[in-house]
């Protein structure tokens, strides 16, 4: 149990944090202006102090100063809405270790973060499996299937502290809980659960947003260490699944962005760091036609394209990305019945109902202020080709949004695997011996996803 002080004069955010820290036992103390922060400093020892740049009456750097001034030995975090808030003041990494700021949050992103700082800065505090989880391991519970969603077992890290509650399902709407929100998550215990047949731990629906970020952050972490991960492909392609079920089910939240971001530079990092990729995806074997595969897919080949363009920056593949997750979600908006129906299969009056997507998805992010237009043209334009031969609007060669025709041939491509059941190799030498595609796709686009996979252009 640790003493946790929440400085900051946003109640949701200290709100949202505490709801989150408190199920593991911590003291949380939340004051809104600086001079009660001081206060509080100065009347009880703290462990953490969470301090938000836009303390006021007495701000966020004075209590710095006194912290620094006095001595007090605690971990100090700095909270500011983005990177660019620091930025314009001037701060930088060097300046925060100077101020005394051992690491510092950014946005909607922050409360799962600082939950994983938490449990990895002091795990000796936190339960071990087998001591209060004994009581309910079999305790079964009556929850609506609906309320939850799933990751495969193998596709879990183990060694780690559970951040939420995992359950094993054991029959419809019935579910057991085998893993408490900060319990040890043994690998031996994960290994002898997959012996005994079980495929899947669930977890709520509250949770994905906390599983999104912690596993960016994870696969952020090993992309960092230089070494191959032999289930990297699996890990990024969950964590791009939940992103969509979240975005699908919950709408277009301000922190889909910061996630869709940290999506982009994991792909990306992955792809460069793995010359042996193509093999990898070949044996990749779940090529399903869902939503959450499809979207993985794009997302990936688009990622592959932009890494053989020179032209692509960070901040242009975060769009691309972007885009490339959300390209269909127009497809919300048309009948059930036509949305998991192949294009091929449908009649012409049924064509023109799912032709309306991309224009309906394209105004569904009209009303988000958090998605720039880069993504929503992607969005309108993923369908059009150069030959003219596209829709909705039949735009040629150069009236297409350059990054449209990355995700547009990376969204065919995609399809063509998943329909076909072919793995990438296969699905390149089909695609080029087929001549009246070749021509609906930009021709450097295409080079570039070739490249990627035979390293030739
Ligand atoms: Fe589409
Ligand atoms: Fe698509």
């Amino acid at each position: 149990m640790k003493s946790i002080l929440i400085c900051s004069p946003d109640d949701k955010w200290a709100s949202e944090l505490a709801e989150k820290l408190k199920p593991q036992g911590h003291v949380i103390s939340h004051v809104k202006s600086g001079k009660d922060c001081q206060q509080l400093l100065y009347q009880k020892n703290q462990d953490y102090l969470f301090l938000d740049l836009k303390t006021s009456n007495h701000s966020c750097f004075e209590v710095l100063k006194y912290v620094k001034l006095n001595h007090i030995p605690l971990d100090v975090s700095l909270y500011a809405p983005n990177a660019e808030a620091l930025r314009t003041l001037e701060i930088d990494d060097v300046l925060l270790k100077r101020l005394g700021v051992n690491q510092s949050f950014y946005g909607t992103a922050s409360i799962p973060k600082i939950v994983l700082h938490l449990t990895q800065n002091d795990p000796s505090r936190w339960r071990k499996v087998g001591q209060d989880d004994s009581q309910n391991q079999s305790t079964e519970k009556k929850i609506p299937d609906q309320n939850f969603t799933r990751i495969k077992i193998n596709d879990t890290i183990g060694g780690g502290v559970a951040i939420f509650d995992h359950y094993i399902r054991l029959a419809p709407n019935s579910y057991v809980k085998i893993l408490h929100q900060g319990a040890c998550f043994e690998k031996e215990r994960l290994s002898k659960f997959a012996k005994d047949g079980v495929e899947h731990l669930y977890f709520l629906n509250q949770d994905r947003k906390i599983y999104i970020n912690y596993m960016n952050d994870v696969v952020k972490r090993i992309n960092e260490s230089g070494k191959l991960h032999p289930n990297m492909v699996h890990l990024v392609k969950n964590i791009t699944d939940k992103y969509i079920e979240e975005v699908y089910t919950s709408g277009i939240k301000p922190g889909i962005i910061e996630e869709a971001k940290e999506i982009s530079s994991n792909m990306y990092h992955m792809i460069s760091k793995d010359e042996q990729l193509a093999r990898k995806m070949d044996e990749f074997k779940e090529f399903d036609p869902s939503i959450y595969s499809h979207c993985f897919l794009v997302s990936f080949f688009s990622m592959v394209i932009c890494k053989n363009l020179t032209w692509v920056s960070a901040k242009t593949r975060e769009s691309i990305v972007t885009g490339a997750l959300l390209h269909d979600i127009g497809l919300l908006q048309i009948p059930v019945a036509l949305r998991d129906k192949n294009y091929l299969e449908l009649n012409p009056a049924q064509k023109k109902i799912y032709e309306q997507h991309p224009s309906l998805g394209h105004e569904m992010l009209l009303k988000s202020t958090v998605v720039n237009d880069q993504v929503r043209q992607i969005v309108l334009q993923h369908h059009e080709h150069v030959s003219g031969t596209g829709y909705p609007n039949a735009l040629t060669g150069l009236k297409i949004y350059p990054l449209a025709k990355i995700v547009s041939f990376a969204d065919y491509f995609s399809e063509l695997l998943t329909t076909q059941k072919l793995t990438p190799l296969e699905g390149l030498k089909v695609f080029l011996s087929q001549k009246e595609k070749l021509i609906n796709y930009d021709s450097e686009v295409i080079r570039a996803l070739v490249a990627g996979f035979t390293g030739k252009i």
